[in-house]
């Protein structure tokens, strides 16, 4: 385990961008202004980084992340666009509406932050220190709202400190955010359906659109952390092959997704073993989960053999994503 951070508060200027650039790179946890509410950046083809930003928070699952990208340009490098969404993007960015579309082919954004899936959110944020940030950085940078997982969306730097304080890198203060409740969220995957209310009104996006928008069942209402309802449009990721969870040997024709520096028993008969973290850093091994498990799930083997991945930190989380994916069959 590294030291925690000591969290640097520093005011909007061209210092405090620069600063913000040179700890993304790093893979650290920068907070910054955008007009909806404070966000949690960290570089989104990070995936160490992005693990990180989970554990800051808390959350006790791997909920997929918005991705904020400077311009529309920048986010169809990203993400698939139908006549709905480019429609959407043209009308409402930069704003506070995000979009889940269909991943591109080669889309840099870490695995975990799209929870596995195969859609990612992306938004263009309206606010010029996030603007300045996303374009000096160069890349997408996934920001969740900056506050501990189960408490209120920050609108101030000040609230981000009172719950991240030490947890995080740099807190980038730009005063307070003018929407002050989260971007709307709309899926563009067939028809567009709302996901989230949010800073842009439903009805100024079905007027963009020219017909009334579907409501998702089970989607998360205004309860950001609350991910939709299995089966729906975020449906968790999961493997076509079954799981077997607290694996301690290896069976005939299973592959191995592996934990920690001593493998399972019998491991070098596996179709093929991955390991989250030979170190048992469950940092790593969050970065490396939904990467493994679609690797294994392409080694043709009968199942897969999940050794025991311990509860504390992210493992929470970890075991979560595992449970889940054991369970849909
Ligand atoms: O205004 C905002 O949107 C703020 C600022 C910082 O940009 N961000 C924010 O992020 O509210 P967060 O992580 O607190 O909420 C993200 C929401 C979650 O409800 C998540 O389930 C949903 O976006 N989401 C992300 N990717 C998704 C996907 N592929 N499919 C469906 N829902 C998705
Ligand atoms: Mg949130």
């Amino acid at each position: 385990m590294t030291a925690p951070p000591v969290t640097c508060v520093l005011s909007a200027d061209a210092a405090a961008t620069a600063e913000a650039v040179r700890r993304l790179a790093a893979g650290g946890l920068v907070a910054f202004p955008t007009e909806t509410v404070y966000g949690l950046g960290a570089d989104a083809g990070n995936g160490k980084a992005v693990a990180r930003l989970y554990e800051a928070k808390g959350r006790p699952a791997f909920n997929p992340l918005i991705t904020h990208v400077v311009d529309v340009a920048a986010a169809r490098a990203l993400a698939r666009f139908n006549a709905d969404a480019a429609r959407l993007a043209e009308t409402f960015w930069p704003g506070p509406l995000t979009l889940v579309l269909p991943k591109a082919a080669g889309c840099p954004v870490a695995d975990l932050a799209t929870a596995g899936l195969d859609s990612i959110a992306v938004r263009v944020p309206n606010h010029s220190v996030a603007q300045k940030i996303l374009s000096a950085f160069g890349k997408p940078v996934v920001a969740p709202s900056a506050n501990r997982s189960g408490h209120v969306s920050p609108t101030t730097a000040a609230h981000v400190l009172a719950d991240l304080r030490g947890r995080i890198d740099l807190i980038v203060d730009g005063g307070s955010t003018a929407v002050g409740v989260e971007s709307t969220i709309v899926a563009c995957l067939d028809e567009p359906a709302l996901l989230r209310p949010g800073g842009t009104p439903r009805d100024a996006i079905e007027r963009a659109l020219g017909r009334p928008l579907a409501q998702a069942p089970g989607s998360a209402a205004s309860a950001d952390e609350i991910p939709l309802a299995p089966g729906m449009l975020a449906s968790h990721y999961a493997p076509r092959t079954p799981l077997r969870l607290d694996a301690s040997g290896i069976r005939a024709g299973e592959a191995l997704l592996a934990f920690g520096p001593k493998l399972a028993e019998s491991s070098e008969s596996a179709v093929r073993v991955l390991n989250l973290s030979e170190r048992g850093d469950l940092i790593e091994a969050a970065a490396n989960l939904f990467s493994h498990l679609r690797a294994l799930d392409s080694a043709g083997a009968n199942a897969i053999a999940v050794m025991p991945v311990p509860h504390e930190g992210l493992g929470e989380a970890i075991n979560d994503r595992l449970v889940r994916a054991a369970a849909r069959r």
